[in-house]
């Protein structure tokens, strides 16, 4: 990722049953579609503006399946764009015509991060919607995606004590998402949706796919199942039911990427019929077994305590069974304790007792 024109990792897409996130309060997603009631702290901008500051939209700083995302510039009152290298960078996001992901998606990332504000989530400042036209305009990310640093050729790699304050940072993020009233289901979570700031403290970008999640009795919501292959957890992609635990599985890929330096899904270094889950799981709660997923670019410059504790909760994170997955929260405590506890002996907070995972073998890639 990165180089502008590389192809976007592939992404899940079986039609199941429909999209029906319920609505769960008038604020819904839902709602929103049918109101297209944008949140008032969003700036409008004009197209002929954004196409002007992106030096007709050449700046690239990265693709993905929405469109290519340029650089551009606003004035200090983050009201009007400016020339080139004046006032404030900013991201630029365009909607490819043809995208995959197309103008619903468009809706969901202003709805959503129109209306929610964190530190771990990246600030949408306004957007443009104009005859076909569909722009976001964010604040910029001077260190651009997590997934650049982590499997870019030629790019220094990151040390453990940043590797575990970014997993800190997507913890927090997310947990934020569960934690509200409506229960924000993330659904895309993925190193080239964590952006990290010139302190490489990480934001989760990309809401596109976020849905109000599960209230009341409900137990799941039903969606058509989209997302990233790897990423998206098994029971999800199997039936379309998604939960907040489907964000938990996503978290424990990306923390086993961190702590690997491995792409969940590489042919050349995994080989094609294996993905990064089967290959790790074995070791992952094997305390000296463990020291043989580490990324090597780490020069064994870590805790191994931390290490065991870190790769045990990704195992937790990983279990197939959303049930016996801890809930975001303790995700995130868990973490904050490895991190800042100078007793790396402290063992992670366990979930329920699962029972033995028994290897699969009917691998399948979707
Ligand atoms: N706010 C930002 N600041 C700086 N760089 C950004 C920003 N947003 C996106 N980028 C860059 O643009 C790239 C493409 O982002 P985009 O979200 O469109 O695609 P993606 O995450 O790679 O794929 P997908 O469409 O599947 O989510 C990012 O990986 C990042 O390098
Ligand atoms: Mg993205």
């Amino acid at each position: 990722m990165g180089n502008c024109c590389r192809r976007p990792p592939a992404r899940c897409a079986h039609a199941s049953s429909s999209d029906s996130a319920k609505p769960s309060n008038k604020s819904s997603f839902s709602a929103f579609q049918s109101e297209l009631s944008f949140s008032g702290s969003l700036k409008s901008f004009n197209y002929s503006d954004l196409k002007t500051t992106t030096r007709n939209f050449r700046d690239i700083l990265g693709e993905g399946g929405f469109g290519c995302v340029y650089k551009g510039w606003l004035e200090v009152n983050m009201s009007t764009s400016t020339k080139p290298g004046s006032g404030i960078a900013v991201a630029i996001k365009k909607l490819k015509l043809e995208s995959f992901q197309g103008h619903k998606e468009w809706l969901a990332e202003v709805f959503y991060l129109g209306q929610l504000r964190h530190e771990n989530l990246v600030k949408l400042i306004g957007y443009c919607s104009e005859s076909n036209n569909r722009l976001l305009v964010y604040e910029f990310m001077p260190r651009g995606c997590l997934e650049n640093h982590l499997f870019r050729r030629g790019v220094q790699p990151i040390s453990w004590t940043t590797r575990m304050s970014i997993a800190i940072g997507v913890a927090r993020g997310i947990s934020f998402l569960h934690n509200l009233d409506t229960h924000v289901i993330y659904r895309d979570l993925k190193a080239s949706n964590i952006l990290l700031d010139s302190d490489f403290n990480a934001k989760l970008s990309d809401f596109g796919l976020a849905r109000d999640g599960p209230t009341g009795d409900n137990t799941h919501i039903s969606t058509r199942v989209v997302g990233t292959q790897g990423y998206a957890a098994p029971e999800y992609v199997a039936t379309g039911h998604l939960t907040t635990k489907s964000d938990v599985y996503s978290f424990g890929v990306v923390l086993l990427e961190l702590l690997s330096g491995k792409r969940v899904m590489d042919e050349d270094k995994l080989g094609f019929e294996e993905t990064l889950v089967d290959w790790a799981r074995p070791f992952l709660n094997d305390i000296r077994g463990v020291l043989r997923i580490m990324d090597t670019r780490l020069g064994g410059q870590y805790p191994k305590k931390a290490v065991q504790g870190a790769a045990a909760l990704a195992f937790q994170c990983l279990h197939t069974d959303p049930k016996y997955r801890p809930l975001m929260k303790d995700v995130l405590a868990t973490l904050e304790q490895l991190h800042n506890s100078k007793d790396t002996r402290t063992p992670p907070k366990t979930p329920p007792r699962a029972p033995p995972e028994r290897p699969d073998h009917r691998r399948r890639r979707h």
